[in-house]
Formats: structure tokens, C-alpha cells, sequence
């Protein structure tokens, strides 16, 4: 089995005005499909070829780094696609609300959490809400990397790469991620990824 670029999920201009038709044809199109295209042609002849996308990720990192490189930021876009939506944000599904107030402490101070990690993030890389020995934890991560190489599961993630909202908000980082968690954010994706990292 190799990679695949999965379609979206929604039209290219689906996510107007938080995040533009001509971001999502760059980035889908271009980018997650360059990740798609260099992963297969780095997988084949390896001991992971035919590995799922988890297993390429973790078996690469630290070992195999271009490699690793494309299967982390494949996996991450595959997800990434998902956990945005038309007329996202808003309410958070009740048992997922009530982890985040109880393992981070409000859905604000979650929300302020998330946005700085990414902020904070020198250079490329993603923030993300994961879960690691059964809490609710932020993190970030550069590069390709995520939660998955760090014992911890993601249940949302936000690419804050330059590609992802140069077009859109030029050097306001800060400003694609409030619209990120305030208007994009697919919480019933989050809580699907969140049970099935606690089943
Ligand atoms: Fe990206």
C-alpha cells in the first residue's frame, strides 16, 4: 500500500473568509501532494513499504529522516483537512468539553494554550491537542513531527508552515490561529479522534 493524497473534504472555497480557495489549491494541490509523491518514492524498497501511514511515521523518525519527513507531514494533512470545516468552531461536543476543563482547565485557557503554542513555534511546525497517559496535554512540534514520535496521540492539530497562511495573513500567525480554533476548528473530528485514542 502507499500514499495517497486524500480530495478535501469540502469545496476549495468552503472555508471563505478564514482561509482562501487559492491557500487550499496551493496547499492541498502542491503541498500535501509533494509529501504524497516524495513518501511513495522514499517508501519503496524499505522494510516499511505496505506499513500504514502511523507505522511508516513512527518507524521512520530517527531513522530514515526524508522519509520521515514526508510520512509525517502526509499524516498530519490527511488529519489537518479533517479537523477543519465550513462554519467551524463553536460548542464542543459535552464529553470532550468537560476532559479539556478538566485536564487544561478552561475551554478559554485551552483555546489561549493551543494559539501560543503555535505562536511560539519557531519556524515551521504544528500545535496540537493530544492525549498522553490518558490527559489531555498541548504541544508543538517542528517540521513534519507530531505527537505520534512523542508517546502521545493528537486529536487536533494546526499547521502554522508559512504555506499554510502566508496568502491569507501574510506574518499575522497569531491571526490565522485565532481563526483557526474560533471559526474552522471540526470539534466532532476532534472527538472522534479523542475516542479513539482513549478506546
Ligand atoms: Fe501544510
Amino acid at each position: 500500500m502507499s500514499f495517497t493524497l486524500p480530495d478535501l473534504p469540502y469545496a476549495y472555497d468552503a472555508l471563505q473568509p478564514y482561509m482562501s480557495k487559492e491557500t487550499l489549491e496551493y496547499h492541498h494541490d502542491k503541498h500535501h501532494k509533494a509529501y504524497v509523491d516524495n513518501g511513495n518514492k522514499l517508501l519503496e524498497g524499505t522494510d516499511l513499504a505496505g506499513k500504514s501511514v502511523e507505522e511508516v511515521v513512527v518507524g521512520s523518525f530517527g531513522k530514515n529522516q526524508g522519509l520521515f519527513n514526508n510520512a509525517g507531514q502526509h499524516y498530519n494533512h490527511i488529519h489537518f483537512w479533517k479537523w477543519m470545516k465550513p462554519n467551524g468552531g463553536g460548542a464542543i461536543p459535552g464529553n470532550l468539553e468537560k476532559k479539556i476543563i478538566e485536564d487544561l482547565g478552561s475551554v478559554e485557557k485551552m483555546k489561549e494554550d493551543f494559539a501560543q503554542a503555535g505562536a511560539t513555534q519557531f519556524g515551521s511546525g504544528w500545535c496540537w491537542l493530544a492525549v498522553k497517559d490518558g490527559k489531555i496535554i498541548v504541544m508543538k512540534t517542528p517540521n513534519g513531527e507530531n505527537p505520534l514520535v512523542h508517546g502521545a496521540k493528537p486529536i487536533l492539530g494546526c499547521d502554522v508552515w508559512e504555506h499554510s497562511y502566508y496568502i491569507d495573513y501574510r506574518n499575522r500567525r497569531p491571526d490565522y490561529l485565532k481563526a483557526f480554533i474560533e471559526n474552522l476548528v471540526n470539534w466532532e473530528y476532534v472527538t472522534e479522534m479523542y475516542e479513539a485514542a482513549t478506546r
